[in-house]
């Protein structure tokens, strides 16, 4: 590979625990427009993105959804694949972390840290964070929840493995404070290094008993390798490290691992530190991008189709979305999600200014030139001259800001261009040349001007909005003319041939009408939340709830069922005199020792069974979120045990 410059970029690999949302789509979208990118400016790039697979959170949706955890997480890559296809996603490669050649290469990781002293046994005691997959100790709990998230997190005692991050920080601490650039924007660098480095890194664990989706720890199968040991590891595993004749003599160390805000700790402090351990070079940036939010808050799977980037993408198209997610957000910065703000960007950037530039331009080739691009003559015209001059000067400012990340910046450099050439038809008013034969060569040069800064625009926009330029090209007779379609190419004023055959197509982005998509959304919205309830619960009488005896129960012991680190043997109180004992599925979520005295909710009248040779009698009533934290159900005051719910 040598004679190229290399290019290795990379994703987040997404979880596969539900579909992906808008924010989710966003990281991706902004990793293709510059690898898109770079590939335009001759580099040799490799783009990796793909799909964390493992953990405790995946196993327990899949549990719920009654389905086996291969063909839930299966069914969601196929559903992220296929987004990425719509999206126009260029990757290279994409991972996923449940493939062998993955996993036997963690395997491999693992074993050699353990060798070399950097893993260690010992017994885990602390807080766990399942949505977040993250350890917490008490004293950096917030409020008792996960300080990244603010879930609920649950306590963990097992025996586990840990790595010696203390061995590798002051490498770390040394390398970021050389590497200005390594974490980026630079304002979270501070973030990193006050709040985790300084007060000094404790060992990590990295393996887990409770639950066996994960790699297993060689030697030692009745732990999984924690999930994002295994997770960051793809950004090596999938260049085939410590394999032959791979891909990662070329491309490592990666150039920009692109992430969200959230996990930059992940990645500038365990990541670094896993790769110092191996001897290998650190990434060269990691960008942390903002959080991109709903107009009415934050976003979320509830909110329905606004944030089904599917859905966004059938209605509006791939390139509307791209421009609208890469240049309404200011990388780097959270911004604001909205349909109001999409059809916004559409009729203003896209209808109105490229779109009518185009279609202007194209129609007076074919009313004043009978669709045959005219012969521009030599005279110059200072408005000529400074059309040239923004368009040859466009790609290096473009390149500029997009050395920066500043993808935005390099989208409204472009459209400097796009309004420029609007512009530049007002101020020649062509239609004013029309009728007036004389001016026939000045009408010619004027439309053969627009035309050739027509195809600059159409070449710059291909890493952002990659289906656009070939319907321009087929409306300015470029189709067939690869040398045209290139950067090199845009060197060079006046390249475009006097005698292509104009023709005008549909529009580039028809305008839309702001009520009528409100009102669309409206009712799709409803559809799907009527259709969501609908798949939720089907609906009961009266009579068919009463038939359910809910009662409040005091509970008076609690204790851990022996051979299990499920379930609960819980005494309860009914009143009366009357005390039940029930085996109940709570253990993972509270502790036996906070139980007793609680009231609770207790359903009476349900068949008694026999749970691993104790008799249950009745059931707890507890509350399930989406990721599987439960809570057990009380009521608001004080209340005699035995009182009926109703
Ligand atoms: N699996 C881990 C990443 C492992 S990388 C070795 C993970 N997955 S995720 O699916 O939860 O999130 C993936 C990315 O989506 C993260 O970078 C996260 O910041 C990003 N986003 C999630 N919601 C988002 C928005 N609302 N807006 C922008 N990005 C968002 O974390």
């Amino acid at each position: 590979m040598s004679g190229f410059e290399t290019f290795y970029i990379t994703t987040p690999i997404y979880y596969p625990s539900n579909k992906l949302h808008i924010g989710n789509a966003y990281t991706t979208v902004a990793a293709d427009a510059l690898a898109r990118f770079k590939r335009s400016t001759g580099h040799k790039v490799w783009f990796l993105t793909g799909t964390d697979e493992h953990g405790q959170k995946i196993q327990r949706q899949a549990a719920e959804s009654g389905k086996k955890t291969e063909e839930f997480v299966d069914e969601i890559v196929s559903w992220i694949k296929e987004l990425w296809r719509e999206l126009d996603i260029s990757y290279d490669d994409f991972i996923r972390t449940t493939e062998p050649r993955h996993t036997s290469s963690v395997a491999r990781i693992f074993t050699r840290y353990i060798e070399q002293g950097d893993i260690y046994k010992g017994k885990y005691e602390g807080w766990y964070c399942t949505p977040c997959e993250a350890y917490w100790q008490e004293r950096q709990l917030h409020e008792n929840s996960c300080p990244d998230c603010g879930r609920q997190v649950e306590l963990i005692a097992e025996d586990a493995y840990f790595f010696r991050m203390s061995r590798y920080a002051p490498r770390l601490m040394e390398y970021i404070e050389s590497h200005p650039e390594f974490i980026q924007p630079v304002s979270r660098k501070n973030e990193m290094v006050n709040n985790f480095l300084k007060p000094g890194l404790e060992d990590l664990c990295v393996s887990r008993t409770s639950f066996d989706w994960g790699i297993p720890v060689p030697g030692d199968p009745g732990h999984v390798i924690y999930v994002w040991l295994d997770a960051l590891s793809n950004y090596i595993t999938a260049l085939g490290y410590g394999e032959k004749d791979g891909l990662f003599d070329s491309f490592w160390p990666a150039d920009v691992h692109l992430i969200g805000k959230d996990i930059l700790r992940f990645h500038t402090i365990y990541w670094p530190i896993f790769l110092l351990a191996l001897g290998l070079p650190l990434p060269r940036m990691v960008f942390g991008h903002g959080w991109l939010l709903l107009q009415d808050g934050k976003m979320s799977k509830s909110k329905g189709n606004v944030v089904d980037p599917r859905v966004l993408v059938e209605r509006y198209g791939s390139d509307a979305v791209r421009y609208f997610l890469l240049r309404e957000i200011p990388f780097g910065q959270d911004g604001v999600f909205g349909l109001e703000l999409l059809v916004k960007r559409i009729n203003t950037d896209l209808a109105n200014d490229l779109g009518n530039l185009v279609s202007r331009t194209v129609t007076m080739v074919e009313r004043y030139f009978g669709g045959t691009l005219p012969q521009p003559s030599n005279a110059d015209y200072p408005v000529d001259q400074d059309l040239k001059e923004t368009a040859l000067e466009t790609p290096g400012l473009m390149k500029a800001l997009m050395d920066e990340l500043k993808i935005g910046d390099a989208l409204a450099q472009l459209w400097k261009l796009v309004h420029r050439s609007n512009k530049y038809i007002d101020e020649n008013a062509p239609w004013d040349l029309a009728k007036d034969p004389s001016r026939r060569e000045r009408l010619a040069t004027v439309i053969y001007n627009l035309v050739e800064s027509i195809r600059f625009i159409s070449v710059l926009l291909i890493p952002f909005l990659p289906r656009t330029p070939g319907r321009i090209w087929e409306q300015i007779d470029l189709r067939d003319q690869p040398h045209l379609q290139n950067r090199d190419s845009l060197e060079i004023w006046g390249q475009v041939q006097p005698g292509s055959v104009v023709r005008r197509k549909d529009d580039l982005f028809p305008r839309l009408n702001l009520n009528e998509e409100l009102t669309r959304d409206e009712k799709q919205a409803a559809a799907w939340v009527e259709k969501r309830n609908e798949d939720q619960s089907e609906q009961i009488t009266l009579e068919q709830f009463q038939q359910v005896d809910i009662r409040v129960a005091r509970i008076v012991d609690a204790s851990p069922v022996v051979g299990t680190d499920k379930l609960l043997r819980v005494k309860l109180d009914l009143g009366a005199g009357e005390v039940r004992q029930v085996i109940a599925g709570i253990a993972r979520h509270c502790r036996s020792e906070d139980l007793p005295g609680r009231l609770v909710l207790f359903v009476a009248n349900l068949k008694p069974v026999k749970i691993r040779g104790h008799m249950s009698q009745g059931m707890l009533l507890a509350a399930e979120d989406d990721q599987g934290r439960l809570v057990l159900t009380t009521v608001a005051g004080d209340i005699s045990e035995g009182s009926k719910v109703c």
